[in-house]
């Protein structure tokens, strides 16, 4: 240990995903563990960040964001997600989604106070939660339909449990909570006076003709819930951190200001760029990226089954937990290792979903990438799987 680390970092641990990423370069293997999607973006908005350097708005802009995104994004959320939102008054633009839901945990919370967080679950939710020293308490959900248990959520209620934290779309396990499991969970954090935190980033990325429901258009949680989303993966932009919180007026004052003191504000001319393309983008662009992720489920997912990896097929996101009991290995690192020196793919080790060993036969793939990238990793698994078959 390095005697200038801090204390917190010692509680943290190098994301596995930014480890299997490294192992894979080193190994010159063909990445599936980083949830980095690299499709291109629209054209609008490469154009219209260039055009918006050009016109100078290279400053910082208002803390909450520029009125003609906010405007966008509340438009957006009226028609999309049923929420009823005030550009004005109830919207926050930050640093992504990672910082919205910084902000908003920063603002709203506590040290010491407690937030349930359903596994699997991604790595940063709990990051943000143990940097801010909020304590994650873990409910499971199970497979092969990831269901949640109440008699559980019960159990887990103290007098410190403050909020409940919902990924809908989820990752790693691709779960897209129906309106009744939705309903339940707002009943729920009604009853024991809970925060609802609904991270809902994946909302355009849903499969078989199922509909993402937002929390926050349930009219009883209206109220407790804080919606954090953004466009890192709608438009294939996740190194332009662009994100946002909806919340009622008197949380989005508390996280705005808790946004301006870390974050400033979200970077200026990709916050026009992300205005300009919401606007101008049909329910055609919607559509076909959905098909393009599902063709590329279909494919690898398929792939899997043929090779005695059973997948848990994602409803929505773009990643699949596969069961990787017949790879050798005592735990999932071991076997996620032992898969990328012999099929160069890497994975994700399912244990980095869990808080304990649940996830030691898992693995998880990410299949937003380019179809050629994906036909390529289909085939050097299937050439490589009488190795375990
Ligand atoms: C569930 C979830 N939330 C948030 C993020 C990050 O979003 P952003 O790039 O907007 O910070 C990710 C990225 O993988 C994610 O999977």
């Amino acid at each position: 240990m390095n005697r200038f680390q801090s204390r917190k970092m010692t509680q943290m641990s190098q994301s596995e995903i930014r480890n299997m990423s490294l192992e894979c370069a080193r190994v010159g293997g063909i990445n599936l563990s980083q949830g980095i999607c690299d499709l291109k973006l629209p054209d609008i908005l490469a154009g219209s960040a260039y055009q918006a350097i050009l016109d100078d708005h290279n400053h910082y802009t208002r803390f909450d964001g520029i009125d003609l995104l906010r405007e966008q994004i509340a438009q957006k959320s009226m028609k999309f997600n049923h929420i009823q939102v005030d550009a004005k008054k109830n919207i926050i633009v930050s640093a992504g989604a990672t910082g919205a839901f910084y902000s908003a945990c920063f603002a709203l919370l506590n040290p010491g106070d407690e937030m349930i967080l359903f596994e699997p679950y991604y790595g940063y939710h709990e990051a943000t939660l143990i940097a801010l020293d909020i304590v994650p308490v873990y409910a499971t959900l199970t497979p092969p339909e990831w269901d949640i248990h109440f008699d559980q959520l019960e159990s887990l209620i103290t007098e410190k449990t403050k909020a409940i934290l919902i990924n809908t779309p989820s990752n790693p396990c691709g779960k897209v909570f129906s309106a009744d499991e939705l309903e339940k969970i707002a009943d729920f954090a009604i009853e024991k006076d809970l925060l609802i935190f609904t991270d809902e980033i994946y909302e355009y990325i849903t499969y078989d003709g199922k509909q993402h429901v937002s929390l926050g258009s349930l009219k009883n949680a209206a109220e407790r819930t804080v919606t954090v989303s953004g466009y890192s993966k709608t438009f294939s932009i996740t190194g332009w951190r662009i994100g946002y919180t909806i919340a009622d007026e008197a949380m989005t004052a508390l996280i705005g200001s808790a946004n301006d003191l870390i974050y400033v504000c979200a970077p200026a001319p990709l916050q026009h760029a992300v205005a300009a393309a919401i606007s101008n983008l049909t329910d055609d662009f919607y559509a076909e990226m959905r098909i393009g992720y599902q063709q590329k489920r279909d494919l690898f997912c398929g792939m899997l089954s043929d090779v005695g990896l059973t997948p848990y097929v994602p409803q929505g996101a773009y990643y699949v937990l596969a069961d990787m009991s017949k790879i050798p290995g005592e735990n999932s690192k071991d076997k996620a290792m032992w898969f990328l020196k012999e099929t160069g793919i890497a994975s994700v080790p399912g244990e980095a979903f869990y808080k304990d060993t649940v996830g030691k036969t898992l693995a998880r793939f990410c299949f937003a990438k380019d179809i050629h990238m994906i036909e390529k990793a289909c085939d050097l698994i299937k050439t490589n799987s009488k190795k375990w078959l």
